[in-house]
């Protein structure tokens, strides 16, 4: 038998950057015991911050009581050790988008935690059926895909491995939904459906960009009131992350051929060290 949303007490993450931050808070906020678990202490305590300032932000804006942001963050437990979440219902990894560390991340975990619990990975292109292939428990691998910025965004992708039980996957939307989001699933192809379509809208931005079609800020702003999307793809890019863009439009190019390529100036931004709001320099300057 898996354990279930009614057996959830705690939940372990594996990861403090952006999204491990995150996921943390979200579950801490829903009232989750959350161990967060990084390879270096110093990750552990800027996970922390992330997580303070976010709450912050919410009682700021009068959306949360003070009172309940010290007990979400007093449910945070933070460790270097993966041993730590031996104790922990369901394990969701948010490491960094590489094929192996995850593997090797997923192999490990399959060790030190017990064997009726589903591990979760919060993959935004990488297969699910890969990363399960390396574990004795490839039923009870899912994706669940939280968006950026996870206190705020509220949607995630649910993803479907080939080997992934169905009531894995149901526990998985269910998990969801507790931590106040709303769920839509997909199969296990490549990019699945946000990032299969993101990607190309944002390297199309760029080689818009690049090819002299407008300026940056008339490219966003087609985009955001032509469209009525939040952020125009050049904003967004740098949001998210310009190696992250990259690194997400290699694996589809690899995956799915030419139509994925990623644009130039995306490589040469990414080679020069400019990788948006976290670097200060993306398109535009923070
Ligand atoms: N924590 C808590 N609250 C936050 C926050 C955070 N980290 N970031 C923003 N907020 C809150 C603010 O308090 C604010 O609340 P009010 O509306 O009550 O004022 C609200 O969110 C908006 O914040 P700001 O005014 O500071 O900023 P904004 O208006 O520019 O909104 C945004 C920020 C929510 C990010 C918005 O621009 C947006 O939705 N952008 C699109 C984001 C998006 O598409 N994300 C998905 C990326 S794809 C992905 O993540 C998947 C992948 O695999 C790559």
């Amino acid at each position: 038998m898996v354990r279930t949303l009614d057996s959830t007490e705690r939940i372990g993450v594996v990861g403090a950057g952006t999204m491990g931050s995150g996921i943390a808070q979200v579950a801490a906020q829903a009232g989750y015991d959350v161990v967060m678990r990084d390879v270096e202490t110093e990750f552990v305590e800027s996970g922390f911050e992330t997580i303070e300032d976010s709450l912050d932000r919410f009682v700021s804006k009068e959306k949360l009581s003070e009172a309940d942001a010290d007990a979400a963050l007093d449910r945070i437990e933070g460790t270097t050790d993966l041993a730590d979440l031996a104790d922990c219902d369901v394990v969701v990894e948010a490491a960094v988008e590489d094929m192996e560390i995850k593997q090797d991340i997923f192999a490990d975990l399959d060790e030190a935690v017990p064997e009726d619990v589903v591990l979760a990975t919060n993959t935004s292109t990488l297969s699910i059926t890969t990363i399960a292939s390396v574990t004795d428990r490839e039923a009870q691998i899912v994706g669940l895909h939280f968006m950026n910025p996870v206190p705020v965004m509220k949607g995630v992708e649910v993803v479907v491995g080939e080997k992934t039980d169905e009531a894995v996957a149901e526990f998985a939307h269910a998990l969801a939904e507790d931590l106040g989001k709303e769920t839509w699933e997909s199969d296990d192809k490549p990019g699945f459906v946000t990032n299969r379509i993101l990607m190309p809208w944002i390297n199309e931005g760029i080689r818009a960009y690049d090819e002299g079609v407008a300026s940056k800020a008339d490219i966003d702003k087609g985009m955001k009131l032509g469209t009525n999307v939040p952020m125009g793809p050049l904003e967004l890019a740098d949001h998210i992350g310009l190696d992250i863009c990259l690194d997400a439009s290699e694996t589809l190019h690899e995956e799915l051929g030419d139509r994925y390529k990623p644009a130039y100036l995306l490589k040469r931004k990414v080679d020069a060290g400019d990788l948006g709001k976290k670097t200060g320099t993306g398109f535009y300057e923070y």
